[in-house]
């Protein structure tokens, strides 16, 4: 290939592009109580309560359908969604959840998973203020998403998708390949991505782009109740139109034992407000790091090719594609390849051991990444025709979905900065 893909210009499909799985937003701290009547739609339930993404919410299974749901609404709390099988036709269906009125608080949102498909019953059990209505037989994610859908704001979309970059050891280049491929997000899909650098001591995020920055994410780690999308904004950096930077302090000024739900809340704030959200992780293995891990969207594991790069890579891979089996398994890339008079396992070997093959490998060139470091540059500010350029192109497109597109486009955040400012942001006009 002697031309990088993103300088094809004028590509339509930016906007429609979509990732390649379907965004399923993670429920929000609710309870959920779920009145089974048949088995099949009670294990979907159970098993979507395992699943990551509901990992916030509370979620009770009862299998004792709409009669047992009546006798304990009148002791017990109703939740804040009540999940409902109802194995009747139309009719009773109606008279059913009249009866549970009575013992429901009215904030209880109702979702009715029936067996009649049924358009004309949907609209009547909307219209009687049931949120949803799904038809059995149901997977897993069909229910969470339907109960994302619920819940979503629709002052914080796009929710902002998480992929989190973690190296095999230190130093083999996992910051760089996440600095790069934010990078080719923000400027070559011209879509907004924010970088959040959380290697608190010696993160290299503002080192790399060149930056200065007076506060950090250690200003809002140590603060999460003062977090909002308005302090969010002034502790970002802005790199370029489309891409932020949310630095690390890369000093030594604190001890930085973190609880292993530190980042809950700023993640939560980081993206809702932003679509892309690359989040440069340490090398280390600590209740945090595996929290983010298993909640991330997307997952790049960098490793380098020996022997104990493997070792880790393959453990973080294992441990991965075990916490979220609903989930497309990490990406490995393998880099510094061809390091002159080093042993290495081929990449083939490497793939054949994971059982996955690389999603990029990308050569040892000390000349150009050095270059690019001690610049404070990007490799594609650097040397646009340079070959690392196509691997952090396929990372970015295999995170995103998404096409590269040199068209200008305001930035996302601008509808945000307008809010903040007073000023109309400028993506008012749609084009
Ligand atoms: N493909 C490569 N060839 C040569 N040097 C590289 C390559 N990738 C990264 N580097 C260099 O390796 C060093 C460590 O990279 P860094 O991204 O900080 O690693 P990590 O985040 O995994 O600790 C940096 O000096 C970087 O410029
Ligand atoms: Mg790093």
């Amino acid at each position: 290939m002697s031309e990088v893909a993103y300088e094809v210009e004028d590509i339509e499909s930016t906007e429609t592009g979509e990732a390649a799985e379907p965004f399923v937003a993670t429920l929000p701290r609710i309870s959920i109580q779920a009145f089974c009547a048949s088995g099949d739609v009670a294990n979907a339930i159970q098993t979507m309560a395992k699943d990551r993404r509901v990992a916030r919410a509370h979620v009770g299974v009862q299998t004792t359908g709409i009669d047992g749901a009546i006798t304990y609404f009148e002791t017990a709390p109703t939740p804040n969604l009540l999940l409902l099988e109802l194995t009747d036709g139309a009719e009773s269906m109606i008279g059913e959840l009249a009866r549970l009125a009575d013992v429901c608080d009215p904030g209880t949102k109702v979702m009715v998973v029936g067996h009649v498909n049924d358009v004309l019953l949907y609209r009547e059990l909307i219209s009687r203020g049931v949120s949803e209505y799904l038809v059995a037989p149901i997977t897993p994610m069909q229910v969470i998403q339907a109960v994302a859908g619920l819940y979503a704001d629709p002052e914080a979309e796009p929710l902002g998708r998480i992929l989190a970059f973690i190296g095999a050891k230190g130093g083999v280049g996992s910051s760089t390949v996440a600095h790069n491929t934010a990078w080719v997000i923000a400027n070559g899909f011209a879509t907004d991505a924010i970088i959040a650098d959380f290697d608190l001591p010696f993160g290299t995020a503002a080192l790399d782009f060149n930056q200065d920055p007076t506060m950090s994410v250690a200003d809002a780690v140590y603060a999460p109740e003062r977090l909002d999308d308005v302090l969010l904004e002034r502790l970002l950096t802005k790199c370029t139109e489309n891409l932020s930077l949310f630095a690390a302090p890369g000093n030594l000024n604190r001890d930085y034992d973190l609880d292993p739900n530190a980042y809950d809340r700023i993640l939560d704030i980081v993206r809702a407000g932003v679509p892309t959200v690359v989040l440069d992780l340490p090398h280390q293995w600590s209740g945090w790091v595996k929290n983010i891990l298993m909640s991330a969207d997307e997952i790049v594991i960098t490793a380098e090719p020996d022997l104990a790069n493997l070792r880790n890579a393959k453990n973080l891979f294992e441990l991965i594609k075990q916490g979220r089996p609903n989930d497309k398994p990490p990406h490995v890339v393998v880099n510094k390849v061809g390091m002159p008079k080093r042993p290495e396992i081929s990449p083939k070997d490497f793939a054949e051991a994971l059982h996955a093959s690389p999603a990029a490998v990308i050569g040892f060139d000390p000349q150009l990444f050095g270059s690019a470091a001690n610049n404070g540059q990007m490799i594609q500010e650097m040397a646009a025709n340079a070959k690392p350029n196509e691997a952090f192109t396929e990372i970015a497109k295999l995170l995103t979905g998404r096409v590269e597109a040199r068209r200008k486009r305001a930035s996302i955040l601008a509808p945000l900065m307008g809010k903040l400012t007073g000023k109309p942001g400028k993506t008012g006009k749609k084009s």
